[in-house]
């Protein structure tokens, strides 16, 4: 009720509503207005506010419902089937738990906000409601598990290339999953796989895009930034989600029907890490070099001291000059 009501005095005010008024209007102390207005911006209402100022309502609410996804929705399969979550643990794990129910190839699950969202590596991704694209797309490829590696790298240019196009924003692929703009992640991907030595069974891509943060806690602000950071704008998530999936969804069906690479020097084109100096670890052997190529198989090769070249298949890499990283002199 008082959300209600502190939506229409936002909605029915041109400039800012100052708490003060809010707090009289509504008949409850400061500290509730700004836990209702904490509400709704969950809710995904673009709630702005400034000091000694009070809120303002910035616009419609850039909500995720299935209806809007898929009336503009473009492709054949991917995100035909589509949950949509207010809040869920991870849609990576949904995504698992609907693939082993017999989850169609192509089905989507996105959410408002994870309270669980995973990284890479086991670390935490911060997931926070309204703002962000967390989304898991499940897909059944026929190909041998050695490809899997190649789904992460499909996705990385798809989401590159929405980033782009849809939303000019000057993004570039970290190899192999982050997308990042102004040397900070904008964007990581993570890819689980259950498989059998001959053939995948499933494959589950997370894409968890920062959309439209303001700002974010100071742990990560050194390395992390959003859309609306990086361009100034907010966006509108149904439409970045519906790009990436329709970029996606080509990307794929050239690379597994057509089995046309041409993605790779796409790929290339818009990787950062290469001609640039590369730390990586490899069997628990840290080696260092100039990133020089990617494989098809989707390895980086690394030109080491010696002028021998080193392929490096996953883990962590750190990228000379990207979140922080020091310049040629230090590194
Ligand atoms: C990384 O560490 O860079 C990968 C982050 C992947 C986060 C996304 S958000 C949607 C999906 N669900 C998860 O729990 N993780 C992925």
């Amino acid at each position: 009720m008082e959300q209600e009501i502190l939506l229409q005095c936002l909605r029915e005010t041109e400039g800012y509503l100052s708490g003060e008024e809010l707090s009289r209007r509504l008949g409850v102390s400061r500290s509730a207005v700004w836990k209702a207005v904490a509400r709704l911006r969950s809710e995904g209402y673009p709630i702005a506010s400034a000091p000694r100022r009070g809120y303002r309502l910035d616009g419609p609410p850039d909500l995720l419902e299935k209806g809007t996804i898929l009336a503009g929705l473009k492709t054949q399969t991917f995100g035909r089937s589509l949950s949509v979550f207010k809040s869920v643990d991870s849609t990576n794990e949904e995504a698992k738990r609907q693939a082993a129910q017999g989850a169609p190839h192509g089905a989507v699950f996105l959410a408002e906000r994870q309270t669980g969202g995973k990284g890479r590596l086991g670390r935490h991704w911060d997931s926070p409601p309204g703002e962000g694209v967390w989304m898991s797309l499940l897909l059944r490829p026929a190909g041998p598990p050695a490809e899997a590696s190649v789904l992460t790298l499909l996705a990385g240019l798809a989401v590159c290339n929405t980033l782009r196009g849809e939303c000019g924003c000057d993004a570039w692929i970290k190899w192999p999953n982050d997308i990042v703009a102004g040397g900070k992640k904008l964007c990581g991907i993570l890819t689980e796989v259950a498989a059998e030595m001959d053939r995948i069974h499933w494959a589950v891509v997370g894409i968890g895009l920062n959309a439209n943060q303001g700002a974010f806690p100071d742990e990560i602000a050194w390395k992390a930034t959003s859309l609306r950071l990086e361009t100034g704008r907010r966006v509108e998530r149904s439409a970045v989600l519906r790009r990436i999936l329709l970029e996606l969804e080509e990307a794929y069906r050239l690379y597994y029907e057509e089995r046309r690479p041409g993605f790779l020097e796409a790929y290339q084109a818009r990787c950062i890490s290469l001609g640039r100096r590369v730390r990586a670890e490899r069997g628990g052997n840290p080696l260092e070099g100039e990133a020089v190529a990617v494989t098809a198989e989707g390895d980086l090769l690394l030109r080491c001291g010696n002028g021998r070249l080193e392929a490096v298949r996953s883990g962590e890499v750190s990228v000379q000059g990207i979140y922080g990283e020091p310049g040629p002199q230090a590194f």
